[in-house]
């Protein structure tokens, strides 16, 4: 039996919308179960006739699945001229989708679901979930580099915090942030005139690459999907 749950936090793992906008198309009469409109309160299950718009709204069985991924594929998975996506590398039934993008030059942890609400509260800064990466730059990174990084460095007219910074060796740093600016890494780097060599994501939350092969990928466990939904505030 499929667990009754509010119908906007359905629609929401449904990838339809935040679940704030869900409940704002349950307030405007949008939604129907079964053949009648319902109000904010209801609950329902997957097995139940939910549409939005009358559209009948599709409920597939939950995947999440943890990819490192290698240079040169690409994460957007609705790009028509990249070579090879994301998506060639993990066969699934469902219609997943990446969990925020790496750079196609970037490496590493890259989470893929068809769990809307949990994509939805990953990507969203205020939730918080950090990112780790090693940086491997060309030449190395002095103290007073990581000083300034560790004291905020002004990107894009915001200043941009680290959570933790480490230098591993002078030109091998790790760093984990909660930001979600394009190329951000790349960019704190550039903005100390360093090149990035090699940019590896090791953790994601609570997840961690651990020793999954360059191009493989698995199923998250069932503690590793409790603990990331946790720290998303889930
Ligand atoms: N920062 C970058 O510069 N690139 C990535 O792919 C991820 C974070």
């Amino acid at each position: 039996m499929a667990e009754a749950q509010r119908v906007q936090k359905l629609l929401a793992q449904a990838g339809i919308a935040s679940r704030r906008k869900c409940e704002e198309m349950i307030k405007e009469g949008r939604v129907s179960v079964n053949g009648t409109i319902v109000g904010i309160g209801t609950s329902a299950t997957t097995t139940d006739d939910i549409r939005v718009d009358g559209k009948k709204v599709a409920f597939e069985e939950k995947v999440y699945i943890m990819l490192n991924k290698p240079v040169g594929v690409t994460s957007t998975v609705s790009d028509p001229h990249a070579r090879m996506t994301v998506l060639d590398l993990v066969k699934v039934p469902q219609r997943i989708f990446p969990v925020g993008r790496l750079d196609k030059e970037t490496e590493g942890l890259l989470l893929l679901t068809n769990d809307g609400e949990l994509m939805q509260h990953i990507t969203h800064p205020s939730h918080g979930v950090t990112k780790t990466y090693v940086v491997n730059t060309e030449r190395a990174v002095s103290d007073e580099e990581i000083m300034k990084l560790r004291q905020g460095i002004m990107l894009e007219g915001k200043k941009v915090q680290v959570n933790a910074i480490e230098k591993h060796a002078p030109t091998f740093i790790q760093l984990t942030i909660h930001e979600g600016m394009k190329h951000i890494v790349r960019n704190l780097f550039a903005a100390l005139n360093h090149n990035v060599k090699r940019l590896v994501r090791v953790k994601l939350g609570t997840l961690d690459i651990g020793n999954l092969d360059t191009g493989k990928s698995r199923p998250l466990t069932p503690a590793e999907l409790a603990r990331l939904k946790k720290a998303a505030g889930l």
